[in-house]
């Protein structure tokens, strides 16, 4: 099995609409939606114009991919997502970290994520703490979680 712990991953931001999108869209799509039985829809991804898109890269591969949203005076972070193969090697927190230290240089508070309720102890290491009441959202249980950067 490869290991993320090993090996040199880079971070980077992506344009929406190139080819490196639709290949992180589809990232997302295999891990995120297709175990819901949900898949993205074209005004989902037209939204996402103004987003940050960011993928970590194993050589020309990417291995995993989230989105950031600037707002006034926070940022969300969503669709983290980890390639099966590189799950549980530490790349969601190297991933976590680069998205933090990309809202800081912006100067930014805060960033926040609405994570799915088995993946609050994954957040929980890597400092975030739950903020309000659980919600439903693409038919599964989310809590807000927000770290102070
Ligand atoms: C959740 C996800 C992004 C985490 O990335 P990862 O690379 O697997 O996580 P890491 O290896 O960096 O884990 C860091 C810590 O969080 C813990 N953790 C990771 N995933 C976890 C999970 N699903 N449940 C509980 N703890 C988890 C790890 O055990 C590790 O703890 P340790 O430091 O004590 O060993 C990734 O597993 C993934 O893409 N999962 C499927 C999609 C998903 O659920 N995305 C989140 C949507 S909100």
């Amino acid at each position: 099995m490869q290991s993320a712990s090993d090996q040199v991953i880079t971070f980077k931001i992506v344009n929406h609409g190139t080819s490196e999108y639709e290949t992180l869209v589809a990232l997302r799509q295999e891990i995120l939606r297709t175990p819901l039985g949900l898949s993205f829809t074209t005004e989902e991804l037209e939204k996402e114009k103004s987003h940050t898109h960011i993928v970590a890269l194993l050589n020309d591969e990417i291995i995993a991919t989230a989105g950031l949203v600037i707002e006034s005076s926070s940022c969300k972070m969503r669709q983290v997502a980890v390639s099966k193969k590189f799950q549980g090697q530490g790349l969601g927190s190297l991933l976590m970290n680069f998205c933090e230290k990309y809202a800081k240089e912006k100067g930014i508070p805060s960033i926040y994520c609405h994570a799915r309720h088995h993946v609050v102890p994954f957040y929980e290491k890597n400092g975030y703490v739950c903020e309000g009441d659980d919600f439903n959202e693409v038919g599964i249980i989310h809590t807000k979680m927000r770290k102070n950067l």
